[in-house]
């Protein structure tokens, strides 16, 4: 099995907490960071969510937050990522998650286009079974959107961040129009509008903006002015495309209704004739011995179960390479994979410069910008965060220069949070401005003659 470990981590960088070591950024959100970890004894893989405690405390969620999480523990469902263990630094809660490896649900999207209506039932029916699942047990989501689906290895729907709706809601009702909320295509009128509303009927109108992307290959709510855009959520004004079957479009119309009190519920829907076709509820199994002690210490006066994040030092340059980290990177001691600016998991591109790393981060700085990016520095990291909300809310780019040598550098250019297929737009062009300070790009291909 592969080590997902990011450069940082695979060259001798790693950050350990508690017996877990820590590797690449898997996603970034409004409130968190879900990063790769591999148990050290067992060698189990996990993904972890770091949220600083500081969120949670500002919003006097503790209780609320305990409890959402304490439930999440108990719950086991094929459709719902599992939450292993939580624990909590000083400063910092981390949930360790069930690692899932097929990506992100909406990056398929974003690369196939449409979904045939069959294959969006069967996930829509995935993700009805998963929520319900939850609200039959108090746990409402109210931040469902693309971002939460993921895809484990057999191609089924894992949904992610059950347990911090509380959070969710506060942002939305705090700030309703500020940026940090994300995408509000998928948030259900009342939501926005009203004092206290029903989670269970507010997560639905999500997962019917879901069905409708899956079958369109669009949001059936899209406007570049935000307030027009929650003018038209308001009203549940959409239209269907053409290859919608009346059975669809009958079903959307009861879901994306702005009343809540009208929308269809899920014991309504699982009579539905088209979502009842094929439909096979999940089969569920109970585990009896799981302990919440975990939940409880997060917050505890006592700092006796705290862990400790380990890191190596940062250095006032970029973080050094050597030869053995070059290698341990690429498989079969095959160092081809390093100098291609390749799409790896369609989230990662690599290159490779002989420029000093300073006019690197200039380079890439006055490259990024006019192509509607605003950029913050951290040393020889640097993070690019579109100015334009995109599909999947705003594209955030994160770089990072390595040292190999005094002279030789090698660059990563990742894909934070955002839509597929804009990072792809943003590579192309992004490529284009560096030419001058790419060495390769392909194996055994030179960019420009100062090598
Ligand atoms: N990204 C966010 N959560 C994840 C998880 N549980 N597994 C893999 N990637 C993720």
């Amino acid at each position: 099995m592969s080590d997902e470990g990011s450069l940082s981590c695979s060259f001798g960088m790693k950050t350990r907490v508690g017996m877990y070591e820590l590797g690449r950024t898997l996603g970034e959100g409004t409130f968190a960071k879900v990063k790769y970890a591999k148990h050290m004894r067992t060698g189990g893989q996990y993904a972890i969510k770091i949220l600083e405690k500081e969120t949670i405390l500002k919003n006097k969620m503790v209780e609320l937050i305990k409890r959402e999480i304490s439930t999440m523990k108990l719950v086991k469902h094929p459709n719902i990522v599992q939450l292993h263990e939580v624990m909590a630094s000083k400063t910092k809660v981390y949930f360790v998650l069930e690692y899932v490896t097929g990506g992100e649900f909406f990056d398929k999207i974003s690369q196939q286009g449409r979904l045939p209506e069959a294959e969006a039932r069967k996930y829509f029916q995935q993700l009805i079974n998963a929520v319900d699942y939850c609200h039959s047990r108090g746990v409402y989501h109210r931040d469902l959107k693309p971002e939460n689906l993921l895809l484990d290895a057999d191609g089924n729907l894992k949904i992610s961040d059950f347990g911090l709706s509380a959070l969710s809601e506060q942002c939305w009702k705090d700030g309703l129009l500020h940026t940090t909320c994300g995408t509000p295509n998928y948030v259900a009128p009342e939501v926005v509008y009203e004092n206290g509303y029903d989670g269970a009927k507010a997560d639905l109108w999500s997962c019917g903006v879901i069905l409708f992307v899956l079958m369109a290959g669009f949001l059936p709510f899209e406007e570049n002015n935000v307030l027009q855009l929650y003018k038209k959520i308001r009203k549940g004004e959409y239209v269907c495309p053409s290859w919608f079957s009346s059975g669809a479009q009958n079903l959307l119309k009861k879901i994306l209704n702005p009343s809540a009190k009208q929308r269809i519920t899920v014991a309504q829907m699982v009579d539905d004739p088209w979502f009842r076709e094929g439909y096979k509820p999940a089969k569920l199994t109970v585990d009896e011995n799981i302990n919440l002690d975990d939940v409880d210490a997060i917050f505890s006066e006592s700092n006796a179960h705290f862990v400790v994040e380990k890191r190596r030092t940062q250095v006032s340059g970029p973080t050094p390479l050597n030869a053995f980290d070059l290698i341990s990177f690429c498989p079969g001691l095959n160092l081809s994979g390093l100098f291609e600016m390749k799409q790896e998991a369609n989230q990662e591109t690599r290159f490779t410069s002989k420029h000093p790393a300073h006019e690197i981060i200039s380079k890439m700085e006055e490259t990024a910008k006019p192509l509607g990016f605003s950029v913050e520095k951290h040393h020889y990291k640097m993070t690019l965060r579109g100015v334009k909300t995109g599909r999947k809310g705003y594209l955030f780019i994160a770089t990072e220069v390595f040292e190999v040598a005094p002279s030789f550098f090698v660059v990563e250019v990742r894909k934070a949070c955002g839509d597929a297929h804009e990072y792809h737009k943003f590579c192309q062009s992004f490529s284009q401005g560096l030419k001058d300070i790419v060495w390769q790009t392909e194996a055994g291909k030179d960019q420009q003659s100062s090598g």
